[in-house]
């Protein structure tokens, strides 16, 4: 079978990220809207200096509408059916209708140029049968 390969996309340096704020990118490709976050703790699947980097699609595993970050509660929450996500857990459903959690952006920290990249996904991306299209 053919292999699709992940792009590599910069996502930003981690000085000057600030702490408890989702931040807009899209990956792998511009239809996918995710959110990286740096929790400002230490997270299973973090990275960066302080392993408190994550990621993920921000199109809800259930019908795909977006989620938008809580700083108050640390979660992702979907507006049409009440769906939540929790960051420091790896995406992981808490409540609500949808059955998968959020999918992961897989990222590497470059210490030397202090870049945070992505370079995959873990789970598949609502609506679609690849995440590469
Ligand atoms: Fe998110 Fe239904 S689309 S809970």
């Amino acid at each position: 079978g053919t292999t699709l390969l992940y792009p590599r996309k910069a996502i930003g340096k981690v000085k000057g990220m600030p702490v408890n704020q989702a931040i807009p990118f899209s990956y792998p490709d511009t239809s996918s809207p995710c959110y990286a976050i740096r929790m400002g703790n230490a997270v299973p699947g973090g990275v960066g200096p302080g392993g408190d980097i994550v990621a993920f699609s921000s199109m809800c595993t259930h019908m795909g509408c977006p989620v938008t970050y809580d700083g108050g509660t640390r979660t992702f929450k979907c507006g049409c059916h009440y769906s939540i996500f929790d960051p420091e857990n790896s995406g992981q459903m808490v409540c609500g209708q949808a059955t998968e959690d959020l999918p992961k952006i897989q990222l590497e920290y470059n210490s030397k140029i202090d870049s945070i990249t992505a370079v995959g996904v873990d789970g598949l991306i609502y609506g679609r049968q690849f995440n590469i299209l």
